[in-house]
């Protein structure tokens, strides 16, 4: 398993690449729930004219436009949106190009809902959203790789001199500053959203799994206040039973039981959804969760060969409606159902819902273009399926889309 492989982040002294060119394509004016207004502003006197792009939140979320339900197009002139060399803070463990991956089409896919068009992402835009703010990722590697992902995608604009890297609270959070917008964009482990005994962001695999299942303030301090945060936890998850315990960690007193998985992640999300409840500011703070993002490690799934995983893939799967065994739809209707209840309480939590669009992607992942922290065995070398990465996704890639999607919320709202 490679979830919980110690990351890699380079920190501070970032290098300026060669200046990032974003096509200007305009997918804006297809679309019928694109309304473009232009509005006259008065700016010191002088006139100045901008032009507004109003995709109302509504039209994005409403049945009018499922954003998450379309296909996958190939346009190798818009995509990537950015070059894996040029990001400062690409992770090894993400940088396929770099470990070695020759077919590099994974990188040129854009996702196309059915009945609309994703507004084009545009770094400026999103810092001009996000100055004065902080927009925190929460959760587990699939979370820390869509942070990795937004980073890169607004790297790529802002000068060395403007922009770093800080880790704090033992690696638990890493923070991406932009000086001039005074804007952070930051990471926060906690792969079971409450406590437990996998939350130092490095050391973390434990044979066997615990949760302090009524706890959760010990993260939630570092992001409660933060304007946009999103959140995910999954994978974690998949395993039959967990160690639930009541009290703390090394307390004489504290109870620890064995309990069925989906009961304990229900109880998990409620926690967690019990203290957005009570603590955050519902005038502030934007909140998203990220579904299930599906592995691929399974080729007898998708009709390929027993035994094989996405290892050698370099095409998606075509089948619409795709749904691997290893995306559990009863864990994502517990979510569901607690952002519902949230909702009758006046807290509103935009479900990112990639698990669909990211099950057609089985070339996507590293596999074994990525860095072995460990020398690889003469085993491992004459068997590379033995240890690939079917979990995680390539950057340029797959986690950029769904930075796209949560573009289209932050800059409609
Ligand atoms: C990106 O957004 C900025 C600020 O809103 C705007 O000035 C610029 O023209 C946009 N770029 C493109 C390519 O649309
Ligand atoms: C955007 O559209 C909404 C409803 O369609 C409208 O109420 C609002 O005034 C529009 N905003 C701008 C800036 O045109
Ligand atoms: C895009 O792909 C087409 C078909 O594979 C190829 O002919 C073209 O050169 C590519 N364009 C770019 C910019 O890579
Ligand atoms: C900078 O952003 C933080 C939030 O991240 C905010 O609390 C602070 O007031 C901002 N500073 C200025 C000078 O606006
Ligand atoms: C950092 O780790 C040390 C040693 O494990 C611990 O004592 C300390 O409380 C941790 N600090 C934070 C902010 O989590
Ligand atoms: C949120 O905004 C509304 C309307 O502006 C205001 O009445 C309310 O007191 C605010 N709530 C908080 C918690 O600030
Ligand atoms: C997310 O997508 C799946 C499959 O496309 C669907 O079954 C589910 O209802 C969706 N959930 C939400 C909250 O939109």
């Amino acid at each position: 398993m490679t979830i919980a492989k110690a990351h890699q982040i380079v920190v501070i002294g970032s290098t300026w690449g060669i200046k990032n060119t974003f096509h200007s394509f305009v997918a804006i004016l297809a679309t019928l729930l694109v309304i473009t207004t232009i509005y006259l502003t008065r700016d010191r006197g002088e006139e100045k004219l901008s032009q507004k792009i109003n995709v109302s939140i509504e039209s994005l979320s409403s049945s009018k436009c499922d954003l998450f339900s379309g296909k996958w197009v190939f346009d190798n002139e818009s995509y990537p949106l950015y070059k894996e060399k040029q990001c400062s803070f690409m992770s090894d463990q993400l940088a396929c190009e770099k470990f070695g991956r020759k077919d590099l089409s994974y990188q040129n896919w854009r996702w196309k809902p059915h009945q609309c068009d994703l507004p084009r992402f545009n770094a400026t835009k999103l810092l001009e959203r996000l100055r004065n703010k902080r927009l925190v990722f929460v959760g587990d590697s699939l979370n820390r790789g869509q942070w990795v992902s937004m980073v890169c995608l607004v790297d790529s604009i802002l000068p060395s001199s403007i922009k770093s890297m800080q880790s704090i609270a033992n690696g638990s959070l890493n923070i991406f500053k932009i000086k001039e917008y005074n804007a952070t964009i930051e990471n926060y482990w906690s792969p079971l959203l409450v406590e437990s005994n996998s939350d130092d962001p490095v050391n973390h695999r434990v044979p066997e799994r615990t949760v302090r299942i009524k706890a959760i303030e010990k993260h939630a301090r570092y992001w409660t206040n933060a304007d946009y945060i999103v959140f995910n936890t999954y994978l974690w998850w998949r395993r039959p039973l967990m160690n639930v315990l009541w009290g703390s960690f090394g307390d004489t007193n504290a109870v620890y039981k064995r309990v069925e998985m989906l009961r304990v992640y229900e109880m998990a999300v409620r926690t967690w959804s019990d203290w957005l409840e009570v603590h955050v500011d519902r005038n502030k703070t934007n909140l998203f969760f990220v579904s299930m993002s599906p592995t691929h490690e399974r080729a007898e799934e998708w009709g390929a060969t027993k035994g094989d995983n996405c290892y050698k893939e370099t095409n998606m799967i075509a089948k619409e409606g795709y749904w691997g065994k290893g995306s559990d739809p009863k864990m994502m209707q517990v979510v569901e159902k607690v952002l519902d209840d949230l909702k009758t309480k006046g807290l509103n939590v935009q479900m990112l819902n990639i698990t669909q669009l990211s099950e057609y992607r089985k070339e996507g992942h590293p596999s074994i273009y990525r860095k072995q922290w460990e020398p690889l065995t003469q085993e491992q070398i004459s068997n590379p399926n033995g240890y690939a990465d079917c979990i995680h996704w390539c950057l340029p890639g797959v986690p950029d889309v769904w930075n796209e999607l949560l573009y289209a919320y932050i800059i409609n709202q």
